[in-house]
């Protein structure tokens, strides 16, 4: 595993000419092709680019109820998957959400300028308390808490799936706000989403976003860990349509055909045209879904070996999320001291 100290935070305070970039990810369920092609793949290619910060969103995860014992191991195992996918410590912060206060803390100041029906009408809100007996009051002010993630970094980028858009656009009106009643205080950021794989759909449905949440169902997603046979069956099973063209499309008919050569196209990194030459020859549907099961089994086969190495060490993974704490706490602690100052509050002597 490769450290470098506060190298990170070293960019952060010297380099005003970079980006910065600030994007998170929960540890409540089996991370899946979907959570790596629209996000993780694209963090781990581009940190060259920016100054990065990417945060293992505990205290999101327990807006719905979670097994204590299961979090906590998911935590590591979550952040073992982003290093196993290339994030690198010495080019980027990585961190737990709950390791550094100010996220919390940020959270409440930024709680008392959002008028609540900003909140009300988010549709993930909508769609994960639709049915729920009980919905807590963390669930409603889950967006927030990524806004106070987001914007105590002063990101200027948030790359994340189509799914994040709608919060990441609240941030920004969160920060609006701040920035027109106390002052210039916050970047309003951007959010990022890629063009291809920013909406993987489910395997077994491809009209359904495929997701943490629906992964128990056979056949829905792939999941980071599965083994080469559980992929090819995964993709064997994959729902397509009655026709035997093979191309891009926006017809809702042919959403699992495009949905598959969508997942080629970005673990292959090849341009649309490209994807289209590679199955000029291929004998139908059958072909297909080989092919692709073929390039994400050789995708995740080194992401899994290096993960299992990672996982190995829970130390040395604890110590480098400490370091990673450390480095999150200088740059967002200042933040939140001069939000607090803006407020009124007076800070401690
Ligand atoms: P989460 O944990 O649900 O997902 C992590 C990232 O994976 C993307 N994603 C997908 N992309 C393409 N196709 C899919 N089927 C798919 N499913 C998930 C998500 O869009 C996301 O980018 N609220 C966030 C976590 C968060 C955050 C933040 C993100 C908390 N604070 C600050 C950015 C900035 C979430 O639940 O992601």
């Amino acid at each position: 595993m490769q450290t470098q100290g506060t190298d990170a935070v070293m960019v952060t305070e010297t380099d005003g000419t970079k980006k910065r970039v600030f994007s998170g990810i929960q540890p409540s369920g089996e991370l899946h092709l979907g959570n790596y092609l629209g996000a993780i793949k694209g963090w781990a290619d581009r940190q060259n680019e920016k100054v990065n910060f990417f945060c293992i969103v505990d205290l999101h995860a327990i807006t719905v109820p979670q097994d204590p014992e299961t979090l906590r191991s998911r935590t590591r195992s979550v952040a073992a998957m982003l290093l196993a996918s290339g994030l690198d410590p010495s080019r980027c912060t990585l961190f737990i959400q709950s390791h550094v206060p100010a996220h919390a803390e940020g959270c409440w100041l930024l709680n008392c300028v959002t008028p609540i029906g900003w909140l009300e009408r988010m549709t993930q809100f909508k769609d994960k308390s639709a049915g729920q007996q009980r919905v807590s009051t963390g669930l409603l002010d889950y967006p927030v808490l990524m806004a106070a993630d987001i914007i105590l970094y002063d990101a200027d980028e948030v790359p994340v799936g189509d799914d994040q858009k709608q919060h990441v656009e609240l941030a920004r009106d969160i920060a609006s706000r701040f920035n027109r009643l106390y002052g210039e205080t916050f970047v309003v950021p951007e959010p990022v989403i890629p063009e291809v794989g920013a909406r993987v759909m489910g395997l077994n449905d491809p009209a359904v976003k495929m997701s943490k949440t629906h992964s128990a169902a056979r056949g829905h997603a792939v999941a980071m860990l599965d083994e080469p046979e559980e992929i090819e069956r995964s993709f064997r099973r994959a729902v397509t349509d009655s026709g035997n063209e093979i191309a891009f499309s926006d017809d809702p008919a042919k959403a699992g055909v495009n949905n598959l050569l969508g997942i080629y196209k970005v673990v292959t990194g090849r341009s649309k045209d490209d994807v289209a030459w590679d199955f000029e020859d291929a004998r139908g549907y059958g072909d297909l879904k080989a092919r692709v099961a073929e390039v994400v089994i050789e995708e995740l086969r080194p992401i899994q070996q290096r993960y299992h190495r990672l996982m190995g060490d829970v130390g040395e993974l604890d110590s480098l999320l400490a370091r990673g704490a450390e480095q999150a706490e200088a740059v967002s602690g200042p933040k939140l001291r001069e939000v607090k100052e803006r407020v009124g509050l007076v800070l401690p002597g």
